[in-house]
């Protein structure tokens, strides 16, 4: 592995305060439902499995992997569903859970094609949000941090799938 420059943006401390305070608010409203969360594979992982060991209500998991068509995967918008859910989704209270909004193409596609499936309720939590980047207008329910427009790693985000297992949120230079 090619030793590229780091430097530390959130450190794993911070990342573990922010994650108890999102699930204490996220068990606030909805206290006495159950929700279902849906991990977007792979970045979220980390994020919804220490997530979900803070939540006190009931919650489900499930998973969905998607993928922009095309090499320029920051501006086709097109997005490809690789993994598809193993439940229906109607009916149900449902918690999208993101690594990172960016330009907001993703997530605008995945609220959209989950929405049209008849959810009781849909809302977003991401643990990133890098606003100033965004090509369509999409607001998360639920952040972490907002971030300066960096390209970051660590804590489940990848660059070309390395440095996924790091405990902070680095940027990479
Ligand atoms: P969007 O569709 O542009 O909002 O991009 C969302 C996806 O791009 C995220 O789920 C990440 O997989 C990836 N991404 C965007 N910014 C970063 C970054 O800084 N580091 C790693 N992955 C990123
Ligand atoms: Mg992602």
């Amino acid at each position: 592995m090619t030793e590229e420059k780091m430097e530390i943006l959130l450190a794993a401390e911070d990342i573990e305060k922010r994650i108890c305070e999102l699930a204490r608010t996220i068990s606030d409203d909805y206290k006495g439902q159950k929700i279902l969360l849906i991990g977007v594979l792979k970045g979220a992982v980390i994020f919804l499995s220490d997530l979900i060991r803070h939540l006190k209500i009931p919650v489900e998991i499930d998973f969905m992997a998607v993928s922009s068509y095309g090499a320029d995967t920051t501006s086709s918008g097109v997005v490809r569903i690789q993994k598809d859910l193993e439940q229906s989704i109607t009916g149900k209270d449902v918690l999208i859970v993101e690594d990172i909004v960016d330009t907001g193409l993703t997530l605008n596609y995945l609220y959209d094609n989950l929405f049209s499936r008849g959810p009781q309720t849909l809302r977003v939590v991401t643990l990133l949000d890098k606003p100033n980047r965004r090509k369509v207008e999409f607001n998360p329910d639920y952040c972490g941090f907002a971030i300066p427009d960096e390209f970051v790693v660590g804590y489940g985000l990848d660059f070309n799938e390395d440095y996924r297992h790091l405990p902070d949120i680095c940027i990479l230079k």
